[in-house]
């Protein structure tokens, strides 16, 4: 696959598409790890003497309410900071203005363009890769470099439509985070896979995919009730996803020595990070009980197969993450992993969050951008975003 090394940019307009989807809070950025990663391609490309025009979608756009919120605005300013050089900003996706601004710059100069799903807001047009738009886009440039890992399972005319239409390649971002992901397809074992957050529904493709190759997968969050359910515990209030009591029983019933579930958890009777929790053992738990963490018995048992893995996948918190107190058992097993110098691979959102947090994300082999392209990667699925750059 050709990268961004095998084309000559000096003095070309370049188009990088990066994934600048950031968290935001009334118009700030609580995260610029995105941006962060971004930033080697970005210097690389300056210091060839590029005309580097930067593109990235924002949240999403679908009325003229969601416009104001989702302005790239601060997402230029905050690059500026990170390169030390003026980032130009065209508030436009398309025009006169745009094509000016491009046709006036200068090598080694850079210039972000407006939010690329302001274009969803008639007709969709960015997210259904509409034809017109991703020939337009392709027009205002020379050559074009994805590096847009996080959004590489979308197929929108910012990547696989103005890739089909200029020669193009990949950036460094993507392509260390497809080397980091390829790890896994080599035959290293014990291969031990964390998985976590709220919905068994989101991991079914990731289990299929990965039962076979993985020699234990613990499993923790909100999905672990369901399959304790399936196990014939009581599981109170916790959530309990009905349409996935058979998937669960089933691998339970063929995998019985491979799935892990939790032993004990934090249980409160509200769902709300207020009231003061208990340990309980899971089969204690009281009918007006919820589950919001693992508990300590879990954590100990956890890590204790963690302590035979030499590679560990993680995708998805243990524990109801965005409440502080129910942070523990994440927090507590990560510390452990990266103690034990554990080659771990991160994938997603709150698992990422989490290792930013305790000051671990350069300690682990891989943090990954990526939240749903992770996933779909690692259900054997192909990333257009990728695929089209092939
Ligand atoms: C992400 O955050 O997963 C990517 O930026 C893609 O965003 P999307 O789910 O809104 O397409």
């Amino acid at each position: 696959m050709k990268t961004i090394r095998d084309y000559d940019i000096k003095s070309k307009k370049v188009i990088i598409r990066c994934d600048f989807n950031v968290p935001m809070k009334e118009g700030k950025i609580v995260d610029d790890t995105r941006i962060q990663k971004a930033l080697e391609t970005i210097l690389y490309a300056i210091h060839q003497g590029a005309k580097v025009i930067l593109f990235s979608h924002l949240g999403r756009v679908k009325e003229e309410s969601d416009l104001e919120k989702n302005n790239l605005l601060p997402v230029a300013k905050r690059l500026e900071e990170l390169l030390g050089q003026k980032v130009f900003f065209s508030e436009k996706t398309r025009g006169k203005e745009l094509e000016d601004m491009i046709e006036t710059m200068q090598p080694g100069e850079v210039l972000l363009v407006q939010n690329t799903r302001y274009e969803d807001l008639e007709g969709k047009k960015e997210s259904k890769n509409d034809e017109e738009l991703g020939k337009y886009w392709a027009s205002l440039g020379d050559i074009f470099i994805n590096d847009a890992f996080g959004t590489a399972h979308r197929a929108h005319a910012s990547n696989v439509g103005i890739s089909t239409y200029l020669p193009s390649g990949i950036g460094f971002l993507i392509e260390k985070e497809i080397n980091a992901l390829k790890v896994l397809e080599e035959d290293i074992h014990p291969f031990v896979i964390i998985l976590g957050g709220a919905k068994v529904t989101d991991k079914i493709g990731v289990i299929e995919n990965l039962v076979t190759k993985a020699d234990k997968i613990l499993i923790g969050g909100g999905m672990a009730f369901t399959f304790l359910k399936a196990k014939g515990m009581n599981i109170g209030k916790s959530l309990l996803e009905e349409e996935n009591l058979e998937f669960c029983k089933r691998m339970l019933e063929t995998y019985p020595d491979k799935l892990v579930l939790p032993v004990d958890c934090a249980v409160t009777n509200e769902f709300v990070d207020t009231e003061e929790y208990r340990i309980q053992k899971i089969e204690d738990m009281t009918s007006d009980e919820m589950g919001l963490d693992i508990g300590k018995e879990t954590i100990k048992l956890f890590q204790s197969e963690l302590e035979k893995a030499s590679i560990i996948l993680w995708n998805g918190p243990l524990g109801v993450y965005e409440f502080e107190k129910y942070q523990l058992g994440t927090k507590e097993v990560l510390k452990y992993i990266v103690e034990k110098d554990k080659k771990v691979i991160l994938g997603g959102g709150d698992i990422v969050a989490a290792a930013t947090t305790l000051g671990y994300q350069d300690k682990v082999y891989h943090a990954s951008t990526g939240g749903g392209a992770t996933l779909e990667y690692l259900e054997g699925k192909p990333l257009p975003g990728i695929e089209s750059i092939q």
